[in-house]
Order: structure tokens, then sequence, then C-alpha cells
């Protein structure tokens, strides 16, 4: 297990050729894709970026400039994410994370070039304030701000220095533009690690802000002088401090538009207030009931490790949902009715069972509950063996009507630690609720078991959990169901003397 992490990367880097290939020819496409509207910029804007080079081409420049461009820029970006998708573990770009990083590139682009043109061409205030110092205010931080909470800091970072390189262009590619960028970029995104409420964003704002200033005097001392280093302090600082409320005005358009969950939308997520929820209390008490509890457990393992503890939550909240319009084929919603699944034959009730992963899969795409709640729906059973009706299907597999592979979930496995708590929260939930009247040994004993069929079944195959993270998982969560799950000491009947009387 504690060699995952490492083999993971192997597997990766032993994919066959061909996938490779596919995987190079798309990110390439994509890259020449975007380039190419950068040219259509450069075109617009070449004369004012370039004017050496449009010196020199004349009347020729602004196509054989915007096919150069195109050209460099999609190299740039091959190379670029092409090499950290290889090399760097967490850099997994899918269609969707390149288009929603080409498209804030894009943005900030645009916002550099406005900033920079429109505010040099008013009225100025104060009109000793050359137009280059505006440079200050291009809004890197806000934007590297959003990668890092909506991919992860390994993207932020990547982000950063490839926008830094692009949108210095906008400030005439100067070299204090781009190292202002670089830096304040960074700040930015090493600040904003857990934000889980719009006060917390504005604070990595507030915070931001000091950097983006210092950044700028320095910059500005060392490039051009002590002239304008009280207007670069000041467009610095506003720069910083008007990093969160840039940043909160995007995320939520990025969400709806790429699909993304930000911990603040799993923080409105995990009310119970949302339709699902609602649902799943009236319609499925019992699954409600089970959900919060494992969201309680896998809370609690995720903060064991250092995962992330509001995803775990909220998404062990809605890891059932599926069940819902079925609820009574499972057995936490029977409560001492009848299992229907003894008038029906094996094949049938594994249809049914099996089906409230790709139900739950579609309703969480249907409401957007954002993809890292999606993947933890359709990885928290993995390729898991549907125990319950194995044994009861033992006479068709031996006939060979079935066989066992039958019995497995769909998957994928768990790609993620907070999927792989999910999944242990929810294993060991069911197999504790099974137990008459447990002690914490035998819950102790219960999760042990469930967390080693779990691994020995290779369900934990393709997330990075180590085995320390295993046990430190396996004993928050025995903790908890112990607490959770001990008997009820019952109360004494009314009118058996002073003993009867409940404090
Ligand atoms: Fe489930
Ligand atoms: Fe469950």
């Amino acid at each position: 297990m504690s060699g995952s992490r490492s083999d993971s990367r192997d597997n990766r880097r032993s994919g066959n050729g061909e996938s490779r290939r596919l995987r190079y020819g798309r990110l390439l496409a994509l890259s020449v894709a975007s380039a190419a509207a950068f040219a259509v910029l450069f075109y617009l804007w070449g004369h004012e970026l370039l004017p050496r080079a449009a010196g020199r081409w004349r009347g020729t420049f602004p196509f054989v400039g915007a096919v150069a461009l195109t050209l460099a820029v999609a190299l740039f970006l091959t190379e670029w994410f092409g090499f950290a998708g290889r090399e760097v573990r967490k850099v997994r770009l899918a269609l969707r994370d390149f288009l929603f990083l080409c498209s804030l590139a894009f943005l900030l682009f645009f916002a550099a070039k406005g900033v920079i043109d429109l505010l040099a061409e008013t009225p100025t205030l104060v009109r000793s304030v050359p137009p280059r110092v505006y440079g200050y205010l291009i809004p890197l931080p806000a934007f590297a701000m959003t990668v890092r909470i909506l991919i992860n800091s390994e993207t932020a970072i990547l982000f950063t220095v490839a926008a830094s390189v692009l949108s210095a262009a906008a400030a005439s590619g100067r070299w204090s533009a781009m190292l202002f960028l670089l830096l304040v970029g960074t700040a930015g995104a090493s600040r904003s690690r857990r934000v889980q409420d719009r006060y917390r964003m504005l604070w990595v704002g507030v915070q931001t802000a000091p950097v983006c200033a210092v950044a700028a005097v320095a910059l500005e001392l060392a490039f051009y002088g002590s002239g304008s280093i009280f207007w670069a302090a000041a467009f610095g600082a506003a720069n910083g401090l008007l990093s969160g409320p840039i940043a909160l005005a995007v995320l939520p358009v990025a969400e709806y538009a790429f699909g993304y969950a930000s911990d603040i939308r799993l923080m409105e997520l995990g009310h119970t207030g949302h339709p699902l929820l609602r649902r799943l209390m009236v319609e499925a008490p019992g699954t409600f009931h089970h959900s919060v509890v494992v969201g309680t457990l896998a809370e609690a393992g995720a903060l064991a490790i250092g995962a992330n503890p509001v995803l775990c939550r909220v998404a062990a909240l809605y890891h059932d949902v599926g069940k819902l319009g079925k609820a009574h084929y499972f057995s936490e919603n029977q409560a001492g009715a009848l299992n229907v699944h003894d008038a029906l034959s094996p094949g049938l009730s594994r249809t049914v069972i099996l089906s409230h992963v790709k139900e739950g899969t579609r309703l969480g795409k249907e409401h957007r509950l954002g993809d890292r709640i999606v993947e933890i729906i359709e990885q928290h059973h993995g390729t898991s063996v549907l125990y319950c009706f194995l044994d009861k299907a033992r006479p068709m597999i031996r006939d060979r009507k079935a066989s066992e592979e039958m019995f497995r979930y769909p998957g994928p496995k768990p790609r993620t630690r907070e999927a792989a708590i999910v999944m242990l929260a929810d294993a060991a939930e069911a197999a504790v609720r099974s137990l008459h009247q447990p002690s914490p040994g035998g819950v102790e004993e219960t999760v042990q078991g469930i967390i080693d069929r779990v691994y020995l079944d290779g369900q934990l195959n393709e997330c990075d959990m180590t085995l320390r993270d295993l046990h430190a998982v396996g004993r928050a969560i025995s903790q908890v169901l112990a607490a959770v799950s001990h008997g009820r000491v019952d109360y004494p009947e009314a009118g058996k003397g002073a003993s009867g009387k409940v404090s």
C-alpha cells in the first residue's frame, strides 16, 4: 500500500504507447486551438505589443505574426502541460480543466490589456502616473487563487507561470511586469488553502496585499527608480485587496460553467435544505440516517490523515442518493418489514442494488453537485463484491449460469484519498450496524476486518493511501462508531421507587 503512490506513477509512465500518443495528440490539438485564439488578440494588438517586428514585416505583419505566435504558444502549452501531466503527480488535466485554464488566461489577458489601456487613456487623476505602473493592477492573484481552490495547488503554480508569461505581453512584455505577476500569483495561490467561506476568501486577499505592495515597490525601484514607487505600492496593495472579491465573483461562474465544486460550494451543499437531501429524508429515512453517520465517520477519518474533511462529509451525505425511488430494496429502509429480496432472484436483486451507483451519478450530475462529489458517488463501492447476494447465487455460479464477476460493482475504484475514506466509512457503518449490541472491542475488530477485506480486494490500488493513513483512518472510524453505536442503557421503568428517577 505504501507503494501505491509510486505504483500509480509507474502505471502512468508505462501506459501503452497508443494512449500516450492519443493524449499528446489531444493536448496538441487543444494547444493549437487556444493558441489560435491568442493569435486573434495578437492580430488586434500586435502593432503595440511588438512594434519592432511590425516595422520589419510591414503590411504582412499581423498575418505572419499571428501564425508565428500560434505556433510558439501552442508549443509552449503542449510542452508545459504535457511535461507536467506526465511527471507531476496531481496534474492530470482533463479537457474541461484545460478549457477552464485557457479561458482564465484569456480573461486575464483582456483584463490586463483593459487595465493598462483604459486607465492610461482616461484623463487621469494624477497625470504623473506612467502607464506601465497600471500593470501592477493586473489581477493574477485572484485568478491563481481561483485555480488553487477549484483544481489544486500544483496546477495553480503551473497556471501562474504560464499566465505570467502570457499576460506580461499585455504590459508590452516588460520583465518587471512578468516578475511581479509570478510573485503575486504565487503569493495569492499559496494563501488560499482550504477556503471554506467568503470571509476567508476576503481575508486571503488582505493577506496577499502587503506582498503585492512590497513586490511592486521593489520591482519599480529596481527597474525604473523611485519616481513612482508610491503609486506602485498603492496599486500593488489594491491588487491584493481586490483579489478576494474578484475570486468570489469568478468562482460561482466557473463552478456553473465547468462543473467544479469549491469548498464554499461544498459547505452550501452540506445543508440539509438541498432538494436531494430533503427527498432522501422523506423517501428513504434509513438511507438518510446512514449517510449522516457515514459523513461523521468520513470527516473524522479525513481529519486523521490531513485529507479534506468537508469534501468527505458532504460527499458521504450524497453517496447513496441513487437509492431514491427504490429505497425499500435496501436493508436500512426495511425496518422490520419483509425483505423484498426474498421474493426476487439473486440476478434481479443484483441489478437493483448495483444500479444505485449509476443512478446516484446521474442525479449528482443533474443537480450539479460538482465533479468531486459525483466522482465519490461513482467510486464509493469501487469494484467490490456484493457479498449478501453472492451466497444466494452460489448454485447459479456452480451451474455456470452466472459468475462471481457479475456480482461486483462496475467501479471505478476510489482514485482519491477522500473517495477511499468514504468507501471505508460506508462499509464499516453497514457492518457495525448489523452487530447486535456491539462492544467497543467488537466495533474495532469489525472495522479492522472491513479495512483488511477492502485492502486485500485491491480496492485501494488506485488512490494515494499509505498503510499509515489506513491505520489512522481505521482508528478514527472505530472511535466514532464505538461512541455512536454503544448499547443504550435502559431507562428504569416508572414507579419502581427512587431508582426510577431520571435526572
Ligand atoms: Fe452505496
Ligand atoms: Fe452507503
